[in-house]
């Protein structure tokens, strides 16, 4: 089929890596962006990771997608970034042996500094970014504060992952499909101290924490699952994936980035309840505002919107505020250094 629409810029930094590779043919195929909407492919990458980038690009041409307008592989950031609509920040510097908290906040900020400076020198107005690099919040906020010409709300970083496994995580507990359940949230940030919180959650529109209890035998034993099992197995899932696979989550990370900006440009499904998506809070839930955290959000006209009015108890209230904790910490981090 013949494409008319001019085609959509999406810009992968990474694309050498392991995501990048899962990431970039269902990009191509339509699976993000839409089966009508054609894209451009720019893929960053640094200089030891191009010629995996070039590999990339090869087989992305022997995939004959339709949707496919072309692919430009670069290390040069300024055209990597210039015209675009969709930018998928996903390279990031990991921590290397020996390195401090503090070593690994300035080698990202190292990075994320000028992405974000050379974003705001180039992208379209309607750029979106999501970033998938990890410190994801504090890397989000660094490239945000050098893009002082682009709205702060269209800087997003992934916590769709961790959303996506606490749906997994409770589907399985309730021994039903992952389809029926709503309104899960994650709050915080993307690392072990989030909080994944299931007590507005449903399945199949009835309230899941009783349905949970029956079949734990009682609300008593049902907590201490939350408590004990629940929440530091979905916050701790990075690291099981790690130690299971040997190296970090890939193509469920790639799935959960599709799912966010799917859902970002073009709206929640009708019905679908909310989701998660790390965003700079507006002060909603006490959460400072600025801070890039993690909040159950749905996606209209566009935009990404925090859902208002949940009530909060005092067990979400102690989790939300330890996670936030932290965020504020890596945030005056990055602050003393200089980074933002
Ligand atoms: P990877 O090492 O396979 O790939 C990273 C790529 O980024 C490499 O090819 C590297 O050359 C490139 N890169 C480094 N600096 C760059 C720069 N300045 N510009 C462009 N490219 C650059 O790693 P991966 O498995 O693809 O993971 C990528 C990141 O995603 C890691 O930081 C990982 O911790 C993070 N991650 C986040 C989530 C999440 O849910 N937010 C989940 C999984 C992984
Ligand atoms: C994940 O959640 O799988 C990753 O963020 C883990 C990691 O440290 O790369």
């Amino acid at each position: 089929m013949a494409h008319s629409r001019t085609p959509v810029t999406v810009t992968l930094t990474g694309a050498g890596g392991q995501i990048g590779y899962a990431l970039l043919f269902r990009i191509a195929s339509g699976q993000m962006l839409g089966a009508d909407v054609p894209v451009r492919l720019r893929l960053l990458e640094i200089p030891q990771g191009l010629r995996a980038a070039e590999g990339a690009a090869l087989e992305l041409q022997d995939g004959a997608f339709p949707l496919l307008a072309g692919v430009d592989v670069t290390d040069d950031r300024a055209a990597a970034f210039d015209g675009v609509n969709v930018a998928l920040l996903v390279g990031a510097r990991p921590r290397g042996p020996g390195m401090e908290r503090a070593d690994l906040l300035a080698a990202n900020g190292g990075i994320f500094g000028p992405q974000g400076a050379a974003i705001n020198a180039g992208a379209a107005d309607d750029v979106r970014i999501v970033v998938v690099g990890n410190p994801a919040n504090t890397n989000a906020l660094i490239a945000s504060a050098h893009a002082p010409d682009v709205p702060s709300e269209r800087f997003t970083a992934l916590t769709r992952l961790d959303h996506n496994r606490a749906l997994g995580q409770l589907a399985a507990a309730l021994d039903a499909p992952v389809g029926g359940i709503r309104n899960v949230s994650i709050w915080g940030n993307h690392s072990a101290s989030q909080y994944p919180d299931v007590s507005h959650a449903t399945l199949d529109g009835a309230p899941a924490l009783p349905l949970l209890a029956a079949r734990l035998g009682g609300a008593e034993p049902a907590e201490r699952w939350l408590a004990d099992e629940f929440i530091p197995r979905v916050a701790k899932r990075g690291a099981e994936i790690i130690e299971v696979r040997g190296s970090s989550s890939v193509a469920s990370a790639a799935s959960a980035t599709i799912d966010h900006m799917r859902d970002w440009v073009g709206g929640s499904p009708a019905g679908a309840g909310w989701t998660s998506a790390a965003l700079p809070s507006d002060g909603s839930y006490g959460v400072p505002e600025g801070l890039i955290s993690s909040f159950p959000v749905e996606s209209v006209g566009g935009q990404l919107r925090i859902v208002q009015g949940l009530e909060i108890s005092a067990f979400s209230r102690a989790r939300i505020d330890a996670s936030v904790a932290e965020l504020i910490a890596e945030r005056d981090a990055v602050r003393a250094l200089g980074l933002i």
